[in-house]
Order: structure tokens, then sequence, then C-alpha cells
């Protein structure tokens, strides 16, 4: 299968959903964020979705939006921070587009999402208050078992302490030597 779309992956915080509209407006594709299409298709936010119904179940839901995005054509597709980290779903992105991970240093991911409540994945719904070095171990730990799949993208791009638009100027030349 030839690959017709661009994916963007990296760490929660890492701008993904930032770039990619901008990014697709560059290119002239159209842009398309799992998460909004997850949150259409059950109705709920993620939040919900992973207090009421589990990860489990969100992971499910992702994997179906994944598959019926796989199949569609020109678009620049923001990925979930969770979504390559199995090898199905690499599986299914690495056959249809192109993989960019979005790099970016611990430290900037802590600041970017310190008083963020919407990502399940480091501070779940019944804990509100995460303390500082709490919130920073669950980076470190979730990075580190990540990375691996991280690291299996086409390109790598950090985003460190860049504006949006250098970092989208970044990708599209990477994109055109590719
Ligand atoms: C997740 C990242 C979130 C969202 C969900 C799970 C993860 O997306 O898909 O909360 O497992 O890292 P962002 O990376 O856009 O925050």
């Amino acid at each position: 299968m030839d690959r017709h779309l661009i994916y963007l992956t990296g760490f929660m915080g890492s701008g993904k959903s930032t770039i990619a509209p901008i990014l697709a407006n560059t290119l002239g594709y159209s842009h398309v964020d799992i998460d909004i299409e997850i949150e259409r298709a059950t109705g709920k936010t993620v939040k919900e979705i992973f207090s009421e119904l589990g990860e489990k179940y969100f992971r499910d839901v992702e994997r179906a939006v994944l598959k019926d995005i796989s199949g569609r054509a020109g678009c620049v597709v923001s990925l979930g921070g969770g979504t390559i980290t199995n090898e199905t779903n690499l599986g299914i992105v690495k056959s249809t587009g192109i993989l960019v991970y979005l790099k970016v240093r611990p430290e900037q991911i802590f600041n970017r999402l310190r008083h963020k409540t919407d990502r399940p994945m480091l501070r779940s719904a019944s804990e509100p208050h995460v303390g500082d070095d709490e919130l920073r171990q669950r980076i470190h730990a979730l990075l580190h078992q990540r990375e691996p799949f991280y690291e299996k993208a086409d390109l790598t791009i950090w985003t460190d302490d860049r504006r949006v638009g250098v970092t989208v100027d970044e990708i599209v030349h990477a994109l055109q030597h590719f």
C-alpha cells in the first residue's frame, strides 16, 4: 500500500494538535485529529472515556478510528501520544503514511502539562492534585516506555523552544528530502 498520509506522533504536550493543522494548510492537505474523531465516535470526551469506561475501551476505539483514518488520503493526522505504542497500530501507520516524531525534552513536557487536567494517562479524574515530583516521575516513566516506539518514526523533529512556524518549516523541509 502506498504511503498517502502524514502522521504526527510524540508525547502528550509535544505540539501534535497545534502543528498538524498548520502543516496541513502549508501542504494543501486536510487535517484529522484522532482524539477529536474518537470523541465524535463515542459522544464523550477522552477524559470521560477513561474515567467511565477505562483505558482498554479507549484503546479499542482508538484502534478502530485509526484503521478508518488510515484508508483516507491527503491528510495530516495528529495521533494521540499512545496511539503507536503497540505493534498493530505502528504497523498500520508505517504502511499507510510517513511517521513524524515531534521530540521534546521531559522538562518541557512537564512545563507544558503541569496545569492541564485533561491527560488521564498522567492524572486520573480521581486525583486532581498530583505533586510536581510525582508528575515528573510519571512523565519520565511513560516516556521511557514509549521512546522505542517513537524512535521507529521516519523523521524526528525537535520542538523544544521553537516557534510553531519554525517547526512546520523544518517538517516541510524534511519531507521534501524524504
Ligand atoms: C494519550 C494521549 C492523549 C489522548 C489520551 C491518551 C496517551 O493525546 O490520546 O489522553 O496515551 O499518551 P495527546 O497526546 O494529544 O495529549
